[in-house]
């Protein structure tokens, strides 16, 4: 049998792409910095919405908080969705979360795996993180000129593509299925559940029914966490709900209640 090389090139990625207004224009590089800031370069210009930014590796691959994404070549799923959503800055939570709910239904249904969703978008399987998703948004108060969503999803890595500092927190499909994955169904299959999220969204689908899907896939409702936002020193409570926009509401230690919209969470050491 001969095997085709696992490469992620747009007409192959296009050749099976059921969606409306995602991956339309697919930029391919076998190796850049990072997708996302290629994404902000597009943006300079005049671009469609959705226009898709896939990589083989990055050079300098960003996550959350300034850290470093780790790419290696051809084993993972680098990717940035350039959009311009007509959408109002407080609703910008919504949009995060309904991405990490999307990626992660589409895995569930290719993979056939059951995972779990860190707020705000981190997706776990077996309590360790498979995938991560910055969003970066440009724009005035009332209006947005893009959003750049960048999610990198550990597919085919080998425990040994692990740093010391990662090996106990993430994981990847192939290790934990004990199978190499197909990169490209598996984008083809994350754009198709998107693109449907996102023409219902924008269509005004009332939000309640993504939320709840999203609040099934959480485990810290009720839960003792410690929550750290840049720079400041991290504060505990009780994870109370999500609400509608998508805050996370917890009663704060001193018994205050408080919603938070972005932030690092992790289950409070001494209490849980
Ligand atoms: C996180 O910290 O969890 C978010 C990680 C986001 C990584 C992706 S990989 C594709 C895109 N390009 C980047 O430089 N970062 C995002």
């Amino acid at each position: 049998m001969i095997s085709l090389p696992d490469t992620l090139h747009p007409y192959e990625i296009k050749s099976s792409l059921d969606t409306k207004r995602i991956g339309k224009t697919i930029h391919y590089f076998e190796e850049i910095s990072s997708t996302n800031d290629y994404a902000k370069k597009l943006a300079q210009n005049a671009f469609e919405d959705g226009e898709v930014i896939i990589a083989g590796t990055q050079k300098s691959g960003r996550g959350r908080f300034s850290r470093e994404w780790i790419s290696p070549p051809n084993k993972g799923i680098y990717i940035s969705l350039l959009l311009k959503p007509q959408i109002s800055f407080e609703n910008i939570t919504q949009l995060t979360l309904f991405t990490a709910l999307a990626i992660c239904n589409a895995l569930e249904e290719y993979v056939g795996i059951n995972l779990e969703i860190k707020w705000p978008n981190d997706i776990l399987l077996n309590s360790k993180k498979i995938c991560g998703i910055l969003t970066e948004i440009s724009g005035e108060v009332d209006k947005i000129n893009h959003v750049i969503i960048g999610f990198g999803i550990n597919v085919n890595f080998d425990k040994v593509d692990f740093d010391d500092t990662l090996k106990n927190k993430a994981t990847s499909l192939k290790i934990e299925t004990s199978k190499t994955q197909d990169r490209k169904k598996i984008i083809q299959h994350i754009l198709t559940v998107f693109d449907k999220y996102y023409e219902d969204y924008l269509n005004g689908e009332n939000f309640e029914n993504i939320l709840k899907q999203y609040k099934s896939k959480m485990t810290i409702i009720e839960k003792n966490i410690v929550i750290s936002i840049h720079n400041n020193t991290p504060a505990s409570g009780t994870v109370i709900d999500i609400t509608n926009s998508g805050a996370l509401k917890i009663k704060m230690s001193d018994g205050s209640v408080k919603e938070f919209l972005s932030g690092e969470i992790s289950l409070n050491p001494i209490l849980d």
